[in-house]
């Protein structure tokens, strides 16, 4: 079983994301980092806690990570998913907290008690905590076995501003530490997300499962979807999260390159912006696989495979 861990800020398509891993056999999740993006770091705990309670995996953990940006003022998407950052079902107030301990605190400590390349970490939302950790401990940090993280976007255009995806934006200082440090690191920007799109059809095949966690994400990805028709005209809404997980469980439905990849962190217009050499013009490192395309149907059967498992 491959030992996971989740840093999210759910969010409707973390949410989605978190339900795929558990949902898979072949996944081990250790604990859910949450992370300041979508909404409060407070809220984003929360909205983790109501998803383990759904899924009825209380025994898994959530610990709260850094209440903002490195160096920035905090933005949110709430306009996006709703004051609550998971606005579409009505679910229960958790029976669990979230723990004491600092989610950067759990991500070495796991990392240090496991052996070496033994835990993929899946980031879902700005990668604060991950860099936070990277300046606190490089060389534990380094034990990881790899990085999958949906963030930035190339032959897409933004959706926070024209240039830039929310995750980099959000805290692009912490995304220039990840794509420097020399991680093993895949991204799964828009180019891939803003393909997989939650259509009308494939809402209806959620609606015909009968278990409450389908019918909770059933509620969440009908929220999402609203917003997208009503905002890009698109028949769905781009189920972003999902794929790295998806990615995580098969990556040969991907294909990608591995290629430099580097954040402006600096012009004011282009915050956030991921510029990707992807055909090698400069001499610069190869830092990340980049993923470009993704088999949708398969993607898509594999997710809705994985919801009608759960309870
Ligand atoms: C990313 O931003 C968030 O709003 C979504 O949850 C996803 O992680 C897409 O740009
Ligand atoms: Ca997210």
């Amino acid at each position: 079983r491959q030992k996971l861990i989740i840093d999210t800020d759910p969010g409707q398509d973390d949410a989605i994301a978190i339900m795929l891993a558990l949902a898979s056999p072949q996944i081990d999740l250790l604990g859910i980092i949450a992370a300041a993006g979508n909404v409060s770091v407070e809220q984003t705990a929360e909205n983790a806690c109501k998803i383990l309670e759904l899924t009825k995996r209380q025994d898994i953990k959530v610990y709260k990570g850094c209440p903002r940006p490195i160096r920035r003022a905090p933005i949110t998407a709430a306009h996006v998913h709703g004051q609550t950052g998971m606005d579409g079902p009505d679910l229960p107030t958790p029976r669990h907290e979230p723990e004491k301990q600092h989610g950067v605190t759990f991500l070495l400590e796991t990392l240090a008690a496991h052996p070496a390349n033994s835990i993929t970490l899946v980031t879902i939302g700005p990668m604060t905590n991950l860099a936070t950790a990277l300046i606190q401990a490089p060389e534990t940090v380094g034990r990881l076995k790899q990085v999958v993280a949906m963030g930035g976007a190339w032959s897409e255009t933004g959706n926070i501003t024209p240039a830039a995806e929310f995750n980099a934006f959000a805290d692009p200082d912490a995304a220039a530490i990840v794509l420097n440090s020399g991680l093993p690191l895949t991204l799964v920007p828009l180019d891939i997300t803003h393909s997989f799109l939650i259509t009308p059809d494939r809402l209806e095949a959620l609606a015909s499962l009968t278990g409450q966690c389908a019918r909770a994400a059933h509620a969440m990805l009908n929220f999402s979807a609203r917003f997208d028709l009503n905002k890009y005209g698109w028949p769905g809404a781009p189920l972003h999260d999902p794929c790295t997980v998806g990615y995580v469980l098969a990556p040969h439905l991907f294909a990608g390159k591995k290629v430099n990849v580097e954040v402006e962190v600096a012009s004011p217009l282009t915050l956030g912006a991921t510029v990707v050499d992807w055909w090698q013009v400069t001499e610069r490192p190869a830092n990340a696989t980049f993923l470009r395309s993704v088999d949708d149907a398969g993607l898509w059967s594999l997710i809705l495979e994985g919801l009608s498992r759960l309870p």
